[in-house]
This record gives C-alpha cells, sequence and structure tokens, in this order.
C-alpha cells in the first residue's frame, strides 16, 4: 500500500487527528498537504494528549520516520515554533520534521488582513468566520505570485529586506483602506495590540520576532538547511523503497474552495488531488483515499448547514461531544449526517474507504436523524432508532461486537463505501479496526 491520503469528509473536525495517529503507526512518512494553522488535530496516545495545527500527526507517533509539511501548505513561523516548543517540552523527538521549500508561509500581515476583512464583513452581515489564522491572504499572495516561502529564509538576509519592503507597503495599504478601524484604535494608542490587527507589530518587533523563530530553527535542526528543502525526492525514494506514505488532510471537502459552500470556505483544496499536488506524490501513488466522517457533522464558521438539529439535541450532542473550535473555542453547529452531501464527496475523491468516528456520542440518542435527498435538491430527514442507552458501543473493539443497530447506522452513512474504521472514544484503543476481523 504504497501512498494513502486521509481526508476529511465533512466540514473539518471529523476527528482527522485521532484516525491518522491510528494508521500512522505502519506509516514510515506523514505529510500534511494543505492548509496551515487554521487546522487543530487532537491526537491522544501513549505519549499524551496533543493538539497539532501545522505538524503532521506523525510526529507524537514513534514509529514515523520523517513528517513533512508540504508545498501545498501555508504554515505560519510563529505557530510552528510555538507547536515545537510545546513537543520538545513533552519528550517528542522534533527532528524528525521537514518544510518542503516551496510552501508559502504566514506573515503577520496576512493575519492582520485576515481579521480585518472578517471585521468589515461583519458589520456589513456577510463574515465567513474565518479561523484568523492569515491563511486566505496567503493563499491569495501566493496566486499573485508575491508569496514568501519557506526556501526564502535560506537566504536570510535577502528575506529581511523583502520582508521590510512588503511590511512598509502593506502598512501603508491597512491604513488607507481599513480606515475606520485605524482611527478608533489610533486614538486609543492600542493599535498593535488589539485583537484584531495584533500581530501586526512594529517593523523592528516584526524583524526581531522572525529573528528569533529562524534562530530557535536553526539551533533546533543544525542549520535551516536541513529542515527546509524540496521534500518530494524524499518521498519518491521512499516510494520506490515500498514503504508507507501517510497523506494527512485538513478541513474537509464541503470547505474545499472549489468543491465547497463558495464562499463559505477555506482557501484551499482539501480532497485527494491535493493530497497528490500537495506533497508531490504520483495521483497514479495514492491507492487508498479515505474519508474520515462524523456520525453527525458539526460546522463552525458561517455557512449553511441543511442538516442542522434542533435546539435541544444540538445543545445535548455539543456537550457530550465537545464540540467547540480547537482553535478558536466557537461552538460548533450540530447537524445529522448528509448523505446527499457525503455521497458527492465520496464520488469527487474516488474513496475506498470510510473511518467512522464519535460513533459513541450516538449512544446517548434514542431517535437519530439522517438526511437524505428529498426529490427535489434539497435533504430531509429521516429518523432512525438508535441503539442507546440499553447498549452502548463505547467498550466495542470488533466490528461484531457492535450492537446490531449500530452496525446498521454505520453502513447506511458510509453509503455504499467501505467501513475501514470505527472509533468510539478518543483514546488510540478505542477503534475498531474492521479490516482485522
Ligand atoms: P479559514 O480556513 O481560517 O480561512 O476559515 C474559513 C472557513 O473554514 C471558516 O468557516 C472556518 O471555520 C473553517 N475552517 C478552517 N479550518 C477549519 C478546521 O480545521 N476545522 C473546521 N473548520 C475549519
Ligand atoms: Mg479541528
Amino acid at each position: 500500500m504504497p501512498a494513502y491520503a486521509v481526508i476529511g469528509g465533512q466540514w473539518g473536525d471529523e476527528g482527522k487527528g485521532k484516525i491518522v495517529d491510528f494508521m500512522a503507526q505502519d506509516a514510515n512518512i506523514v505529510v500534511r498537504y494543505a492548509g496551515g494553522g487554521n487546522a487543530g488535530h487532537t491526537v491522544e496516545n501513549e505519549n499524551g494528549k496533543f493538539a497539532l495545527r501545522t505538524i503532521p500527526c506523525g510526529v507524537v507517533n514513534s514509529h514515523t520516520r520523517l513528517n513533512i509539511i508540504g508545498r501545498g501548505t501555508v504554515p505560519d513561523p510563529s505557530i510552528v515554533v510555538e507547536e515545537l516548543k510545546a513537543l520538545a517540552a513533552k519528550g517528542i523527538d522534533i527532528s524528525r520534521l521537514r518544510i518542503d521549500k516551496a510552501a508559502h508561509l504566514v506573515m503577520c500581515w496576512h493575519v492582520t488582513k485576515d481579521r480585518l476583512e472578517e471585521e468589515r464583513k461583519r458589520k456589513d452581515g456577510n463574515s465567513i468566520g474565518t479561523t484568523g489564522n492569515g491563511i486566505g491572504p496567503c493563499y491569495a499572495d501566493k496566486i499573485d505570485r508575491v508569496g514568501f516561502r519557506a526556501g526564502d529564509l535560506l537566504d536570510f538576509p535577502r528575506f529581511k529586506d523583502r520582508f521590510s519592503l512588503r511590511y512598509k507597503e502593506r502598512a501603508a495599504y491597512f491604513k488607507r483602506n481599513y480606515r475606520s478601524h485605524f482611527r478608533k484604535f489610533f486614538f486609543f494608542r492600542k493599535c498593535g495590540s488589539c485583537t484584531i490587527c495584533g500581530k501586526m507589530r512594529s517593523l523592528p518587533n516584526a524583524l526581531a520576532e522572525l529573528e528569533g523563530q529562524v534562530e530557535y530553527l536553526r539551533q533546533t535542526f543544525g542549520g535551516l538547511e536541513s529542515l527546509i528543502l524540496d521534500t518530494r525526492p524524499i518521498l519518491w525514494d521512499a516510494l520506490h523503497r515500498g514503504q508507507n506514505i501517510l497523506l494527512e488532510g485538513a478541513q474537509g471537502f464541503l470547505l474545499d474552495i472549489d468543491h465547497g459552500t463558495y464562499p463559505y470556505v477555506t482557501s484551499s483544496n482539501t480532497g485527494v488531488a491535493s493530497a497528490a499536488n500537495g506533497s508531490g506524490v504520483a495521483i497514479s501513488d495514492i491507492t487508498e483515499r479515505i474519508a474520515v466522517i462524523k456520525a453527525y457533522v458539526t460546522r463552525v464558521g458561517e455557512g449553511e448547514l441543511p442538516t442542522r438539529m434542533a435546539g435541544y439535541p444540538e445543545r445535548k450532542i455539543r456537550e457530550l461531544g465537545h464540540e467547540y473550535g480547537t482553535v478558536t473555542g466557537r461552538p460548533r453547529r450540530c447537524g445529522w449526517f448528509d448523505t446527499v452531501s457525503f455521497k458527492c464527496v465520496a464520488r469527487a475523491n474516488g474513496l475506498t474507504g470510510v473511518a467512522i468516528t464519535r460513533l459513541d456520542i450516538l449512544d446517548h440518542v434514542k431517535l437519530i436523524g439522517i438526511g437524505v435527498d428529498d426529490g427535489k435538491g434539497g435533504v430531509r430527514i429521516e429518523w432512525f432508532h438508535g441503539w442507546g442507552p440499553e447498549e452502548s458501543v463505547k467498550n466495542c473493539r470488533t466490528w461484531e461486537s457492535l450492537p446490531e443497530r449500530a452496525k446498521e447506522y454505520c453502513k447506511i452513512i458510509a453509503c455504499g463505501i467501505p467501513i475501514k474504521y470505527v472509533s468510539v472514544g478518543a483514546a488510540r484503543e478505542e477503534t475498531i479496526n474492521v479490516e482485522e476481523a
């Protein structure tokens, strides 16, 4: 099994971190191929509990040889350094990280732009509800061919010159175009520390911060060259030697810039095609294409959620499932599983398998809704009698041991795609490897 892609089958937060951690036990290399610090991947295993944002989940797995931040991603150096320090403090061997030199870096002005735009749109009543991590503006600069790439850090004096120029140009642009925001904050002399544009420090401070981050990376990796490089030959060589590569998705396919509910989407491609493009692994090498799907759906940020639950079930699921954003802490909207959108995800990504997560949460729901095609281009809810609370999936470790109703439910939501894993809790042991039976 040369390369396998694990993508989000919904609007993100499907539990990819946990499934990737489980699958990483067989992977030599784990690659993140898109997105950046907007992601929040939670992993709980024998090494502890971790919340990762840009670094692949394989880093907290002792078997994984290398973890690559691929060329399709947009890492923010300040977040990467923060993550590395937190991992090192927990005794994780961080030397197994590599960053592709073509990955575009999120700079402070991207974060500022993201937040100022959101503030402006909010006033007009059409905000997207981004995570505020500068993802959209960074990808926009990449497409505009004015971006800063990881490889540019290798010539740091030149990087700093370009950084200063662009900083001044951006600062002038912000003052020109977001006058009301700046007037308010200049008046109170608060700008630079407000939560909206606080990332945009003064130029000397921004440069000093960047220098500190680069110095940390240099010392940790014995020079930047061993961290930042063309990672494609590493992947091609691994494939040639028959090693396993896991391509770790972020966000979900319904947030994809081309396939999602535009404009309420993230700024990258999130599916299997992006796993190839964002890493350098050929499409033909990706023989397993797995979507992680939660037993219900959630959505954080704005945009439609056709199967949204009524008030009480939503509150209950949100509390039971701790459905609050890992990165932003925002409460997630909760809905019933939507087979209509999932069939589209399955088709567009050529799925070979699904991993169903959070089945245990539905232990507590007597009547479970399922979104089905209403024949008029929309979704209607059908009701399914659950298995709980008399029966529970929590302690099941094999497919056979699951309650009959739970198995039936899993088959319905999988829409004919083979079920590979069923997750019944946060810990690694609480995973049913269906194929093993
Ligand atoms: P951005 O990716 O920060 O630009 O946010 C765009 C949209 O994608 C917003 O609705 C976010 O809430 C959503 N989003 C981005 N990353 C994630 C994620 O990792 N999980 C869930 N939603 C996300
Ligand atoms: Mg998340």
